[in-house]
């Protein structure tokens, strides 16, 4: 209840209605009578006229309470605090000489006859304003608060735009919206699943759906056509920046449909998002880039090609000068291995000193150490370990192969594959931020295709599904795929945004032969297969279409466009990095009753 000193006589504003937002006011409304409702932000007393600075989700309007003019509601205004909860009724005049420039709303002011407190508000534990430093653990205690702050409120606003393109583009393009259910069978081999008991069926669990992978198969095989969804996932996974427990996706499927066909909705879409919410043109055709050339150029799967820094793959080179006198170039060409180089422009100028962190920091990602050369003027090398022993042919040979000029810095890497790409791509990203070379504002939007279908699991010794095992192989490495699996290329694909993966999909099997060989490929017994996924082999035998689909990451497309560093910022009520939620305490334990009845007992 509000303290009924704080009451004036007067209208209930509620029932009145507001009459326009704070953030609305202009010049034009001079003059009209209004009620606005909202937060008090600041609170100013000039003597003989309180100041109060109203604010809701579109902005800041300024209320005056004059003493000489309206007593009362001066009086009560005098008394009004932080986050109080206000509606008030007067009139729109100008600021005269005092307008505030900063202010959208600073031509005018409203001049206020009367006061309704809503309710008071405990002193907030951080300041309702932008740029505050306050730790984020306390700002996720306080959510809410945090959430009431115009630069969190502004990628909300974007993404609820977002969300409604989506739905207007890909209802135009003949999508139907429909659901898939969060409870679903466990299936172990993807993502790993959280898990929830069955009351009805003791010992029994669902599990909460990693996507709607499956079920959109099915709603192909119902003949639903096109299908789409704005759909909360659920990943068991350790998280980071750009990953989250539960996450959404913009999930879609297809019949009779190829890979252009899927790119061209998608494309669709992003142009619409870009368009309506940045005002900016995404080229009608994105651009396309095989895995291969990816890794090669990039060492990465999703490139970012906002700046150069380029690799150069030397394997072959070395090899056919056997090593070049560089033991450990030819002991790894020899073994399989792989050698790259990056050229850093001698312009940027890279100290000692900051070669040897970058050396640090390679070996934060895995790598035993970082080679590299200095060009001089006749393009010999300085400051190498390579130098010395290295053949002058060898040497100026990958001098021409990766461009190098006097006073450029060539880096080094090799060994396995997936390692030397790892490091590379590491050092290239942390290079462009470092030496500046991202453009603000610049927009690099690209497919990748082609990734190799399977992946190999050193853990297990087997193949696994690199994409998820209904993923179609391209029709010309069918034979391969019993007989040569790692050589065979999916035909998936990765929607790529300034280096981050925001979408992949895949043209499905629709065929059984194929699927028991891509099974087959990846050890999965007869049994496993029906106890797994017997349910959609199961639809594939009655008349399945041609069928293939993308899941956009919300969450990710959301984070880049409203320029947040993390996905915490574009999530109303995200989990921490250890999966906890700070404003509710989750996850907690549970009564002992309430686990008995689950049939559940826990071993901590
Ligand atoms: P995939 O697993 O590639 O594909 O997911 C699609 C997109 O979802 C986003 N994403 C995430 N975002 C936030 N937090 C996470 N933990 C997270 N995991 C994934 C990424 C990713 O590109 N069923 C397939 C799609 C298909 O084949 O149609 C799937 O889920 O942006």
């Amino acid at each position: 209840m509000v303290d009924s000193s704080l009451v004036m006589p007067g209208p209930n504003l509620l029932a009145e209605k507001r009459t326009r937002m704070c953030g609305e006011f202009q010049k034009a409304h001079e003059g009209d009578e209004v009620i606005v409702m909202g937060w008090v932000q600041s609170y100013r007393d000039l003597g003989g006229a309180v100041f109060l600075d109203i604010r809701d989700r579109t902005g800041l309007v300024q209320v005056v309470f004059d003493e000489s003019s309206h007593q009362t509601a001066h009086a009560i205004a005098d008394r009004v605090r932080a986050e109080w909860v206000v509606g008030i009724k007067g009139k729109v005049r100008s600021r005269g000489t005092n307008t505030n420039p900063n202010l959208p709303t600073g031509e005018v002011e409203i001049l206020a006859q009367y006061i309704q407190v809503f309710n008071p508000a405990k002193t907030p534990p951080f300041a309702i304003e932008d740029g505050v430093d306050t730790a984020e653990e306390k700002r996720l205690e306080y959510r809410y608060l945090d959430l009431r702050r115009p630069e969190v409120q502004k990628n909300f606003i974007v993404r609820s735009k977002i969300n409604q393109i989506v739905r207007n583009n890909l209802t135009s393009q003949g999508f139907l919206e429909l659901e898939t259910p969060f409870m679903v069978k466990y299936t172990p081999g993807g993502a790993r699943n959280f898990l929830v008991p069955s009351r009805l069926n003791p010992g029994q669990f669902y599990a909460l759906a990693e996507s709607p992978q499956l079920y959109k198969q099915l709603f192909m095989i119902s003949g639903m056509d096109r299908y789409f969804q704005i759909v909360k996932c659920f990943r068991d996974e350790d998280l980071r920046q750009d990953r989250q427990p539960e996450f959404t996706q913009i999930d879609l499927e297809m019949s009779f449909a190829e890979m252009e066909d899927i790119h061209r909705v998608m494309e669709n879409v992003m142009r619409s998002i870009f368009r309506e919410v940045l005002s900016t043109e995404l080229p009608e055709r994105f651009p396309v880039m095989s895995y291969d050339e990816a890794m090669t150029r990039f060492g990465s799967d999703k490139p970012d090609l906002r700046f150069g820094l380029e690799h150069t793959v030397l394997t072959e080179l070395i090899r056919s000068h056997d090593g070049g006198g560089v033991p450990l170039f030819r002991e790894v060409v020899a073994s399989g291995g792989m050698v790259k180089a990056m050229r850093i422009p001698g312009r940027h100028n890279l100290s000692r000193t900051e070669t040897d962190k970058l050396e640090l920091e390679a070996k934060g990602v895995g790598a035993q150490g970082l080679g590299r050369a200095k060009v001089a003027e006749d393009g010999a090398w300085t400051q190498s370990p390579f130098a010395k022993v290295i053949t002058e042919e060898l040497r100026l040979a990958i001098n021409q192969a990766v461009g190098a000029e006097p006073n450029d810095l060539i880096l080094f890497q090799f060994g396995a594959p997936k390692l030397v790409h790892t490091v590379m791509s590491h050092l290239r990203l942390l290079l462009g931020r470092k030496l500046e070379l991202i453009a603000k504002n610049e927009w690099k939007i690209l497919w990748v295709v082609d990734f190799p279908l399977f992946e190999h699991d050193e853990r297990t010794g087997r193949y696994v599904a690199a994409h998820h095992p209904f993923t179609s192989p391209r029709p010309e490495d069918v034979e391969k795929l019993t007989s040569d699996p790692k050589s065979v290329k999916a035909r998936a694909y990765d929607l790529v945004l300034n280096g981050n993966e925001i979408a992949g999909g895949s043209i499905r099997i629709h065929d059984a032969d194929v699927q028991a060989k891509a099974f087959e490929a990846l050890g999965i017994s007869e049994e496993e297969r029906k106890a797994k996924f017997g349910f959609l082999l199961e639809a594939l035998q009655y008349g399945a279409p041609p069928h293939a689909g993308i899941a956009a990451g919300m969450d990710r497309i959301a984070m880049l466009l409203s320029g947040a560093q993390s996905l915490r910022d574009v999530i109303p009520f995200p989990k921490t990095q250890r999966g906890t939620d700070l404003l509710t305490s989750a996850p907690t334990t549970v009564d002992a009753a309430q686990l008995q009845e689950l049939c559940i007992k826990t071993t901590v």
